[in-house]
C-alpha cells in the first residue's frame, strides 16, 4: 500500500516518518519551492520526541508537487491512500489539486481538528450522484498526538506514541445515501478497514480504530475544548495554564461549555461535564500553545471557523442561541485581521 501526504507540516511529517519505516510513502508538496527545500534537506524528514536529545534522520521519500500540470505529467495511476494533514481551510482546496487521481478505489484520511471538513469536501468536489461514483472512501480521524514544527520538514513529537488515550483515534464515515452510486457497501468498508489496520500495525501511530459513534463523540468532546481554549488563547496569546486560573476566563470557558452543551444535542451531556474536560486539558496542557495561539504568533489564519465558527453555524440551524462562541469567532476574526495574517 502506498501512502500519499499531503501537507508536510507538522502533523503530516509526523505520519510521514513513522509510516516510511513500513511502507512506500510519497510527499505531496504545496509548491517548487518546498520542493526545492526538500532537496537541500536530502529529501529526509527530522524527528525528535520530545523526552529524547537525539533527532532521527528518515529519507526515502518521493515526492510531487501539489499542482495539476505537474502532477498529470508524472503520474498515471490511481493514488491509493491520500492522508491529508492540511489546516482544515486548506482541505478542499489541497484535495481538489489531486482530485484527477482519486477514485473510489482511493481512501482519504481525514486528520483536522474542528468540524464540517467532510461535508464541505464533498459538497465541492464530488456534489452530485454522477461526481460521486468517483467519490474516494473517507477515514476521519482524532489527531491525539501533539506535535510541533521546528523548521521545514523537522518535526517534534510532544505526545502520543504510547498513552492508550493519545494517538489516532480512526473510523469509516458512514456509507450514506447520498453516495449509493458508490454501491457496494461490504467493499467499501473492507477497504477502509485494511487502511486503518495499516496504520494499528504501527506501533508508534498508536491507533486505535473505533466505530463512527464512538468516534463522533470524541470529535465533539475535542470541538469543546479547542472552542474554550483555542480562541481565547490566540486573543490573549497565552498558554493554557494562566488562563485556566483566571477567573474572567473561567466565566467566559464556562459560557462556552453551557452553548455547547445545548447546541450538541448528539452527545447529551451537561455543561459541568464540559467544563471538566476542559478544565482537565488545560491543566495537562498548562505549558503548550494552542494551534491557533502558533498560528497568530506566526501571523497565520487560524481554523476558527470549523471550531467556534461551526458551533455557530450549528446553533443558527437548530435556533439555539450562541452568542459567546459568536462574540470569540468575531474578536478572533477581528485580531487576524489587525495583525494581517494570510
Ligand atoms: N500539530 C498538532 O499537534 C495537531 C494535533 C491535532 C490536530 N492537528 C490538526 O492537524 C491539521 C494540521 O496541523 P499541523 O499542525 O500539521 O499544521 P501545519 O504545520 O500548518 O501543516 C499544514 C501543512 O499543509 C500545507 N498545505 C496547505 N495548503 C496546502 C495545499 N493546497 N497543498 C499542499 N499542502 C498544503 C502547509 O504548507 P505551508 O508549509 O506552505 O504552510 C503545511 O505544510 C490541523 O487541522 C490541526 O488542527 C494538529
Amino acid at each position: 500500500m502506498r501512502f500519499y501526504i499531503l501537507g508536510t507540516g507538522s502533523a503530516g511529517c509526523n505520519t510521514a516518518f513513522h509510516l516510511r519505516s513500513h511502507h512506500e510513502v510519497t510527499l505531496i508538496l504545496r509548491s517548487q519551492r518546498a520542493l526545492q527545500d526538500f532537496h537541500k534537506r536530502k529529501n529526509e524528514i527530522t524527528y525528535q520526541r520530545a523526552n529524547q536529545t537525539n533527532s532521527i534522520k528518515i529519507g526515502g521519500f518521493d515526492t510531487m508537487v501539489a499542482s495539476h500540470q505537474i502532477l498529470s505529467n508524472n503520474l498515471k495511476n490511481t493514488m491509493d491512500v491520500v492522508i491529508v494533514t492540511t489546516k482544515a481551510q486548506h482541505v478542499t482546496e489541497a484535495v481538489a489539486s489531486i482530485k484527477p487521481y482519486l477514485t473510489r478505489f482511493s481512501t482519504l484520511i481525514l486528520l483536522q481538528n474542528g468540524m464540517g471538513v467532510v461535508k464541505e469536501l464533498i459538497d465541492s468536489l464530488w456534489p452530485g450522484p454522477e461526481e460521486q461514483k468517483n467519490l474516494p472512501a473517507i477515514i476521519r480521524g482524532v489527531n491525539n498526538h501533539a506535535t510541533i514544527r521546528t523548521k521545514p520538514f523537522s518535526v517534534q513529537h510532544i505526545t502520543g506514541w504510547d498513552n492508550p488515550n493519545y494517538g489516532y483515534f480512526l473510523a469509516a464515515v458512514p456509507f450514506i445515501g447520498t453516495r449509493s452510486l458508490f454501491h457496494d457497501e461490504r467493499q467499501y468498508y473492507e477497504q477502509t478497514n485494511a487502511v486503518i489496520q495499516t496504520f494499528s500495525d504501527i506501533p508508534d501511530l498508536n491507533t486505535k480504530k473505533v466505530d463512527w459513534q464512538d468516534l463522533y463523540e470524541r470529535m465533539m468532546r475535542k470541538l469543546v475544548v479547542n472552542c474554550s481554549l483555542n480562541a481565547l488563547s490566540g486573543i490573549l496569546e497565552s498558554t493554557n495554564g494562566p488562563m485556566i486560573e483566571n477567573p474572567y476566563v473561567v466565566q467566559l470557558i464556562r459560557s462556552i461549555c453551557k452553548e455547547c452543551a445545548e447546541v450538541l444535542i448528539e452527545i447529551n451531556t451537561t455543561t459541568e461535564d464540559l467544563y471538566k474536560v476542559v478544565e482537565h486539558t488545560a491543566y495537562t496542557a498548562s505549558t503548550s500553545k494552542t494551534s491557533t495561539f502558533q498560528d497568530i504568533l506566526a501571523k497565520r489564519l487560524t481554523e476558527m471557523e470549523y471550531i467556534n465558527g461551526y458551533i455557530v453555524r450549528l446553533a443558527k440551524e437548530r435556533n439555539i442561541p450562541a452568542p459567546t462562541n459568536q462574540l470569540l469567532l468575531n474578536l478572533l476574526h477581528a485580531k487576524e485581521h489587525h495583525i494581517q495574517a494570510s
